[in-house]
């Protein structure tokens, strides 16, 4: 090639590929940051939908020792984290600061100080790029995460949709339309109606709580979910009903079951000496399923799997009956006890002889991630660039 054609090569090849760029579509890419309790999250999704990125730095280990979140250690692991996270969002996804629209940042739900990570760096960030920063609702987040999940299999779940959302802190039930914009209705954004909630724990909660009682590790919803098929079919004395409830059919009751664990331990001394084996186990880094299930006798076992079987009753039956009376061909479940196989499997059963079509998102998605925030953050991008940076992080926020 002479010297002349290699001058000209970048003119000819860049101009009409720089004219293309202008005139193409060009997706619009939000970086999310989830900070409320105790993931450290950033992801980078293009439209709303597709997903360029998504990096979680889970703070399990911090927490294992304690048997839950301990809130500050939680805050400064997230302000240890969340720069590095948000780098790596960005480098999984080929871009730079400069290729982002937009930021979302969830407000809350959640514990204050792990919010405030997240809202601070993300209000720093907005400032110093200027560009538009959206403050996301943690629990709306989790509905997008349904939404995410549905697109990757090309499919648009209906509303109005009755949505469960079940996790470590939250059990709540809610009717979800499409917000109705110049006489249509708006596929791009919901309106939410509280239908019920849990009166005590959430079914996460309960699951911990269960988990720790029993000496399973912490978080204890994936190992009873592991070790609860095991104890099917065995049979003993022990027999968990329908909680029942006064007043709304919507609202849930899980303390009753987790006390009802606790005084069939209690009064069996003889489960003391495998649970004092499996507090040896944890200390000595032996959580899996593997190690842990023959270290539980099959009494053990049967408990386990008949909490796990009453929880999901609750769970499955209360939010059908909620379809059924709304008359929502959808259901939408997310958060991190969506995870669990037992309730994926009986909602999917169910839910078909009902004729109602369920979704849920991946397990990936199911916990606390920030492709959920920044999905929700791209159907209010429009309310950001009108609306002021005169909010701040708020632990009690609502959804209705
Ligand atoms: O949504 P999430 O990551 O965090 C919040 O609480 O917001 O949910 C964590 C909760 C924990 O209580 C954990 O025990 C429960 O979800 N969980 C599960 C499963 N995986 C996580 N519960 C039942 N079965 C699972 N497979
Ligand atoms: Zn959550």
């Amino acid at each position: 090639m002479s010297r002349r054609a290699v001058l000209q090569f970048p003119f000819a090849a860049v101009l009409p590929w720089k004219i293309l760029k202008d005139t193409k579509y060009m997706p619009t890419r939000i970086l999310g940051i989830e900070s409320s309790c105790d993931e450290t999250a950033a992801a980078i999704v293009a439209d709303g939908r597709e997903i360029l990125s998504s990096v979680v730095a889970t703070q399990l280990d911090i927490h294992r020792k304690y048997g839950g979140v301990v809130p500050e250690l939680a805050s400064r692991a997230h302000l240890r984290k969340i720069v590095p996270v948000v780098r790596e969002a960005l480098a999984n996804a080929g871009l730079s600061f400069s290729d982002i629209d937009a930021i979302g940042v969830t407000r809350g739900p959640g514990l204050v100080g792990a919010l405030l990570v997240g809202v601070t760096y993300g209000k720093v960030l907005a400032a110093e790029l200027r560009k538009p920063l959206v403050p996301v609702n943690h629990l709306e987040g989790h509905i997008h995460a349904v939404f995410l999940e549905a697109h990757l299999s090309k499919l648009v779940p209906e509303v109005p949709a009755v949505c469960l959302i079940v996790s470590g802190g939250h059990t709540l039930l809610y009717y979800v339309e499409a917000r109705q914009q110049n006489g249509d209705a708006s596929p791009r954004q919901f309106i939410y109606r509280r239908l019920g909630g849990t009166r005590d724990d959430a079914a996460g909660e309960a699951y911990d709580k269960v988990a720790r009682l029993l000496a399973l590790g912490y978080p204890g919803g994936p190992i009873i979910d592991q070790l609860a098929s095991a104890g099917a079919r065995i049979k003993d004395d022990f027999s968990l009903g329908p909680v029942k409830i006064k007043g709304s059919p919507c609202d849930f009751s899980f303390s009753g079951i987790k006390t009802a664990v606790l005084y069939y331990v209690r009064a069996h001394p003889e489960f003391a000496a495998e649970i004092a084996a499996r507090h040896q186990a944890l200390q000595e880094g032996r959580r899996k399923a593997a190690d842990l299930l023959p270290l539980c006798s099959p009494r053990t076992l049967s408990l386990i799997s008949k909490f796990q079987s009453a929880v999901v009753r609750e769970l499955v039956e209360r939010t059908l009956a909620a379809a059924a009376d709304t008359g929502a061909r959808t259901i939408l479940v997310s958060g991190g006890v969506a995870a669990n196989g037992e309730l994926r499997d009986r909602f999917t059963a169910q839910a078909a002889r009902a004729n109602v079509n369920v979704f849920f998102p991946s397990r990936a998605l199911s916990t606390d991630n920030a492709a959920m925030i920044a999905a929700a953050a791209y159907f209010h991008l429009s309310d950001a660039a009108t609306s002021s940076r005169e909010w701040d992080a708020e632990p009690n926020l609502r959804l209705a």
